[in-house]
């Protein structure tokens, strides 16, 4: 039973309800009897759940909900992207597909440096130089190449018809692009629907017809649709009209790759996560297995004993990935090394139950042998018991700001997600250093966890998330919500949310997120806490013990889940 302990959450909300003085309800998502999918977007949402309900599997509703987020959540939803995708059926047979971009093979080591030496942060974070080559579409082929049942056009088709026919903006997407329209002229000298309002108003219809055109082109031609002809010849002319430096053979070139899931086990449930270039699963397993020893429920959900544990353990998983953790096509990631459980139970022999460890005191682990707000995720389960995991993202919302012009969608700024240098923070603050140091054809170090979660031999939950540095500590507390305090899927989506992440050496948390008093008694262990905005997305299903599958969709966002 995955309900270890499912009293202590409902006394959380039992006190706040009498606190607050209304009816003591946690929040109880949606469910269904066969399939569910919970994406960022309703119009996404719907597009899964009418394929599942054509007769498609897992899998090709996610080519479905990628392509249509593609066009109505621009921020993220992505064709100029890349991502990973968790597979698992109902037999228990396990697929973990890697589109994350590459560096292009004109990229090197110091290339966002001037010539004293210093990270130029803007140079990896906007415009042509920003823009990894993308893996999209070569991860949707490959995942339905080898997994989809449906014919291709027919998972493409409802994303053309979005973009052709036009869809109406969420108050959310609205401001989200008036906050960027400044971006998008300064980066692309053409006009375009997605810039041409002064001011979006929620409900404005936009049309998005190049990249309509753009979509039939995979549609029609798949792969070759996108790294070949016309649409490749857009990207490599975006480029050369820029400061790009992607050609026509790094496009070519472009492969997604099957590779090893991560696998675990959680107090006795399995985890199933990506493996590098992402740090997810490995971070993912390093913080389980190193909280498992301690009585997590016992300590209440969110008790200062708990996030006292959990961000302890959060300090040292980040140590390790900054230095450890890179492409391992071009750096020798120890991933043995850093599960072993006596090399686990070591990291935490400094913790003390009653003091913070200052981040200064805790570097990387060292091993005898080493060699040397966008993103989005979307979680699916078919009416067979297939589920999908897929996180997937252009870097930060609407990636590098340059859109292809002519072919109607944004390239990614996923090059700040190397190292620029080793000791300079990227965008989200995350130290690296040579392990993950910028070269031809690597792929940068990701933090995107998308994983599934089983109980025997069965599934028990799918969940992921955006959110840069935070994504791995936002699945980290939805799998402890679930399996150690036994809350419901969107009960625990709707937690509130805190992250460690080693440097800076401090708990960030939700604002409003701890009451006032557990944020004293963390100060009184050491640490130094601060507020910031809604940390990630996650979008989740938990199967029931009756077998339904709760939704957890993120109220944070428009996320949107359905089913049937
Ligand atoms: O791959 C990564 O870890 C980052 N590019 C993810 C970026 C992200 O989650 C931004 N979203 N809020």
């Amino acid at each position: 039973m995955h309900r270890t302990n499912p009293g202590r959450f409902s006394l959380v909300w039992l006190l706040t309800g009498i606190l607050i003085g209304c009816q003591p309800q946690p929040p109880v998502g949606k469910t269904f009897l066969q399939a569910a999918v919970v994406t960022a977007h309703p119009l996404a949402t719907a597009v899964g759940v009418q394929i599942l309900q054509d007769g498609g599997n897992a899998v090709d509703a996610m080519v479905g909900v990628h392509f249509a987020l593609a066009v109505v959540y621009p921020q993220a939803g992505n064709l100029g992207g890349g991502g990973f995708m968790v597979q698992r059926d109902a037999d228990g047979r396990v697929h973990t597909l890697n589109f994350r971009e590459k560096a292009p093979m004109a990229a090197y080591r110091d290339m966002y440096l001037d010539s004293l030496g210093n990270a130029i942060g803007e140079l990896s974070r906007r415009g042509h130089l920003a823009v990894g080559v993308p893996g999209s579409v070569a991860g949707m082929w490959a995942a339905h190449d080898s997994l989809g049942q449906l014919p291709w056009p027919r998972l493409v088709q409802p994303a053309i018809a979005l973009a052709a026919q036009g869809f109406p903006l969420t108050k959310k997407e609205a401001e989200a692009l008036n906050a960027k329209l400044e971006t998008f002229r300064a980066y692309n000298r053409f006009q375009h629907p997605l810039w041409e309002a002064e001011a979006w108003q929620p409900g404005d219809s936009i049309r998005l017809p190049a990249l309509a055109r753009t979509l039939i082109a995979v549609r029609d031609s798949g792969t070759a649709g996108f790294y070949a002809g016309w649409v490749a010849d857009s990207i490599v002319a975006e480029m050369q009209g820029g400061t790009g430096i992607m050609t026509h053979d790094d496009l070519q070139a472009y492969d997604a790759s099957w590779q090893a899931p991560i696998r675990g086990n959680y107090r006795g449930h399995e985890i199933i996560s990506m493996g590098p270039p992402s740090s997810g699963g490995v971070a993912l397993m390093q913080l389980l297995r190193m909280i498992e020893p301690y009585p997590l429920g016992e300590y209440g959900w969110h008790s200062p004993e708990a996030i006292h544990l959990m961000a302890e353990a959060e300090r040292r998983v980040y140590a390790d990935r900054a230095k450890h953790l890179g492409d391992p096509d071009f750096w020798p990631v120890p991933v043995a090394q850093l599960l072993d459980s006596a090399y686990l139970r070591e990291r935490m022999a400094g913790f003390s139950p009653t003091q913070a460890t200052p981040s200064d005191s805790i570097e990387a682990g060292a091993f005898s042998r080493v060699e040397s707000p966008q993103t989005t995720h979307y979680s699916i389960v078919d009416a067979d018991g297939m589920a999908v995991a897929v996180t997937t993202t252009l870097n930060s919302g609407y990636g590098s700001g340059v859109m292809v012009q002519g072919a109607g969608f944004f390239l990614n700024n996923e090059m700040d997600d190397f190292s620029a240098k080793p000791g300079v923070p990227n965008i989200y603050g995350l130290l690296g250093a040579e392990a993950n140091a910028v070269a031809p054809g690597k792929r940068m170090l990701s933090s995107m966890t998308p994983t599934i979660v089983t109980q025997g031999d069965s599934l028990l939950m799918v969940v992921g998330t955006p959110g840069g540095a935070t994504i791995i500590t936002s699945v980290f507390q939805n799998i402890v919500n679930v399996i150690d305090h036994g809350m419901g899927m969107q009960a625990s989506v709707e937690a509130p949310r805190f992250h460690h992440q080693w440097r800076p050496d401090q708990i960030s948390y939700e604002a409003g997120g701890f009451p006032a008093k557990t944020a004293q008694a963390l100060e009184q262990l050491g640490h130094t806490l601060a507020t910031r905005r809604a940390i990630g997305r996650v979008d989740a299903i938990l199967v029931l013990p009756n077998g339904h599958l709760e939704t957890g969709a993120d109220p944070r966002g428009d996320d949107f889940a359905d089913g049937f």
